[in-house]
């Protein structure tokens, strides 16, 4: 069975953010096309999604120094199989789905956190001779993006770093398709708001029916 992420790094629901507004018509569409596709959501504000810490640090070396993992503190224990559970769910998946305001350039940290416990040699990726490969070669991705301002052309363009991020390590995993869908402009050009809202919902849906 086709295996679905919807990652959510927001605070808000779909009523007081367009990028989960937009993130919704989508996934709605989606359900209703795919009805036996499995769909988890990983809200990631609401989800255990540990940081790499010292704790981390030190049950990963504990292990590698070959210690069982019985001889790990239990915070130790709790945020290295955390780690590894959200990395097999990722990796067991077929398509994901990031939902995501731009913050200041990018995205929510949480999200950054989420890339860290996914982001494993020999799961997503592997090192070999030629350098780092990817692993997950029949995977498929989205980013669904509310922006205040515009990027997708002109002088910000390059100040982005949230979907081109992204766009990088879906690359460095081996993702072989990965696309966009933004709503951009509505803080730059409040009169219009409601209609790019509209068309972003209306692209998201349209491209629901074939992802
Ligand atoms: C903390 C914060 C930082 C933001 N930084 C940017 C930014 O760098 N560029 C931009 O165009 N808009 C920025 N905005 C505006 C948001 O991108 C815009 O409101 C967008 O709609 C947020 O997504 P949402 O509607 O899903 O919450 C920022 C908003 C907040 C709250």
């Amino acid at each position: 069975m086709t295996k679905v992420l919807y990652i959510t790094a927001h605070p808000h629901d779909d009523k007081q953010s367009y990028s989960m507004a937009v993130g919704k018509a989508f996934i709605d569409t989606y359900k209703e096309v795919n009805p036996s596709h499995e769909i988890v959501n990983i809200d990631l504000y609401k989800e255990n999604i540990p940081e790499i810490d010292v704790d981390v640090f030190s049950g990963w070396g504990k292990l590698q120094s070959g210690k069982g993992f019985e001889d790990l503190s239990s915070e130790e224990k709790a945020k290295v199989s955390r780690l590894s559970e959200l990395c097999e769910q990722f990796i067991a998946a077929d398509k994901y789905i990031f939902v995501t305001p731009l913050w200041n350039f990018s995205f929510p940290p949480v999200l950054k956190a989420y890339i860290d416990s996914v982001s494993v040699a020999g799961k997503s990726f592997k090192y070999t001779e030629q350098g780092p490969v990817g692993l997950l070669t029949d995977k498929k991705a989205l980013h669904i993006q509310a922006r205040g301002g515009i990027y997708s052309e002109g002088p910000a363009a390059e100040m982005e770093m949230g979907h081109r991020y992204l766009n990088i390590i879906m690359q460095f995993f081996g993702v072989p398709s990965f696309e966009g869908v933004f709503v951009e402009g509505h803080a730059a050009m409040p009169d219009k708001a409601q209609e790019i809202k509209e068309n972003a919902i209306a692209r998201a849906k349209d491209l629901a029916s074939t992802f």
